[in-house]
């Protein structure tokens, strides 16, 4: 695990706001090494054969509690989102699920009033640690929003490339880190001849893996998607669904979804939560099929939410 995956990597590229109003991405900021790993081939900016491989990283949750103010959103929950495997998160509207994921990556923090206890253990480093460098987190833990936000002023490419130019490759190495995010996100064949043109005038579902594809550029450890679908079609929520189920061979994935079938259909495990505390977690079959809480069966069959 890492929380500075490269020393050529300085800069903050997780979008911290949704629907940002213009094109500059995220300040740059310098990082500090906090713990180390052995260098895999694409921290050398060598060809990556290690795309297929086990390569994810386990986020612990312990008794993690949120506030906003003095209200409590998230009571004390312990929780284990596995390396390669989708970890879905389901419950009714507002019982804080987004308010949970943003903790993980340090977000929550940055709301006026909101503050977090407990731990987040990124393997073995707790993310809360005195003298680990926030925009490191960030950079290790990328997230992906409801609706898809990329910056509205930039080309296909600069979307992509955004992150990573601010750490000062190269232009060439930086046609390749574009079209393999972009490849890896499933977008490079549409794409491939337009990469010129305004993200924006993609389609919505062709935004969201755009990006996808911004968010796995700079090489982050763990992935949050927080209703990745929702604003979008059958068919692009498809190949959403697709993509994800093909990156959890690379990444852990965090799945914030209100859409039992997804859920269903693409996360391995599933967690169920209830006025800010975690119900139930077990494989997602047993959610649906058998739970242990009477709460969760009511829940997954649509009695209630
Ligand atoms: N910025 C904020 N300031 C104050 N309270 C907030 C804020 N954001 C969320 N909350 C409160 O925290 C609780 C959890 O909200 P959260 O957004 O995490 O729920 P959620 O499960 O993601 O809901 P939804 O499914 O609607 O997205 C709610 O009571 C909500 O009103
Ligand atoms: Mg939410």
């Amino acid at each position: 695990m890492t929380m500075n995956p490269s020393a050529d990597t300085g800069s903050e590229t997780v979008t911290t706001d949704p629907t940002p109003a213009d094109s500059t991405p995220p300040a740059v900021a310098k990082t500090t090494p906090i713990a180390t790993r052995a260098p895999k081939p694409h921290d050398r900016g060598e060809p990556d054969s290690t795309v297929d491989s086990a390569d994810g990283h386990l986020v612990s949750l312990k008794g993690l509690r949120a506030f906003y103010g003095d209200s409590e959103a998230v009571k004390g929950v312990d929780l284990e989102f596995e390396p390669n495997r989708v970890t879905a998160m389901i419950g009714p509207s507002g019982c804080g699920k987004s308010t949970l994921v943003r903790c993980i990556n340090r977000m929550h923090e940055e709301i006026p009033g909101a503050r977090a206890e407990g731990g987040v253990l990124l393997d073995e480093q707790d993310v809360y640690a005195d003298k680990v460098d926030v925009v490191a987190v960030r950079r290790s833990i990328g997230m992906v929003f409801q609706k898809p936000n990329p910056f509205p002023t930039m080309s296909i490419f600069d979307n992509v490339a955004s992150g990573v130019r601010l750490s000062g490759k190269r232009t060439n190495d930086l046609k390749d880190v574009v079209e393999r995010s972009l490849r890896g996100a499933g977008l490079w064949e549409e794409v491939k001849d337009r990469l010129g043109e305004a993200g924006l005038g993609l389609s919505g579902g062709q935004q969201q893996r755009l990006c996808i594809a911004r968010t796995i550029a700079v090489q982050p450890e763990v992935i949050i998607m927080d209703e990745p679908c929702s604003a979008l079609d059958p068919i692009a929520t498809l190949r959403v669904e697709e993509l994800i189920s093909e990156l959890k061979r690379r990444y852990t994935i965090i799945l914030v979804t209100h859409n039992m079938q997804q859920a269903a259909r693409i996360a391995d495990r599933t967690a169920f939560m209830l006025t800010g505390e975690m119900v139930e977690f077990a494989d997602t079959e047993k959610i649906f099929t058998n739970p242990d809480d009477e709460r969760t069966e009511d829940y997954v069959t649509g009695k209630f939410g």
